[in-house]
């Protein structure tokens, strides 16, 4: 937990706030949703198909969450005000979804996930994270070059949206927290 004047990775916490990046349950899933509702319509740099797909209901978000999603939020002062999932592909996490309420855009939010993941991964016997950005998506792009992620492949994820595979080998950490290969 962060809080009072303080700036972690880019973050600015400021005074009176509280953040935190941390498991959410199923009941959070409405929170989520509206977290959803904010930031899916306006993200104008994807085709409206895979805009409306990322809005999904309680229900669903629900059911991921017993189905093999783990799913993540950052909470401002206690609101949900950012996202993301993971869950196993073969033998790697897929990071995926990750969203950011368009009013606290641009202070490290998604950067504090991306971190997260990297230690989430990092506990786990996975030793391997992917994601997949748009090209267009520069904040997207800019953190997977942040973050040593290297670019595997070019798909289309559906039907005329190009994206790009990004991977990154996760470094262990020995007992006093240095990182070993
Ligand atoms: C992509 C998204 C999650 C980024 O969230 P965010 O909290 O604003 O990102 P951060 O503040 O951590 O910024 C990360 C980097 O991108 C930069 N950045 C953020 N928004 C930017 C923008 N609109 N244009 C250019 N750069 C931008 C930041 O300056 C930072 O770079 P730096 O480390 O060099 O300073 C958010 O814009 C979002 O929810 N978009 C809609 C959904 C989406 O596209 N999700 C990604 C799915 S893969």
């Amino acid at each position: 937990m962060l809080s009072g004047v303080y700036s972690v990775g880019g973050w600015k916490v400021k005074e009176n706030e509280e953040l935190t990046v941390k498991r959410l349950f199923e009941n959070d899933a409405a929170e989520v949703e509206e977290l959803l509702r904010e930031v899916w319509p306006k993200a104008a740099e994807y085709p409206e198909k895979w805009r409306s797909a990322r809005i999904i209901g309680q229900r669903q978000i629900m059911n991921e969450m017993k189905t093999g999603f783990h799913y993540f939020g950052v909470r401002l002062n206690r609101k949900i005000v950012g996202f993301y999932k993971a869950r196993v592909l073969k033998d790697a996490y897929i990071g995926e979804h990750q969203s950011v309420h368009p009013a606290y855009r641009g202070r490290g939010l998604a950067r504090a996930m991306y971190k997260h993941f990297i230690q989430f991964a990092r506990e786990t016997e996975y030793r391997r994270i992917c994601v997949n950005v748009l090209p267009s998506q520069v904040a997207s792009v800019k953190l997977m070059e942040k973050f040593g992620f290297k670019k595997v492949k070019e798909y289309e994820q559906i039907p005329g949206m190009l994206v790009h595979l990004y991977e990154k080998e996760i470094e262990s950490e020995d007992a006093t927290g240095k990182t070993v290969k």
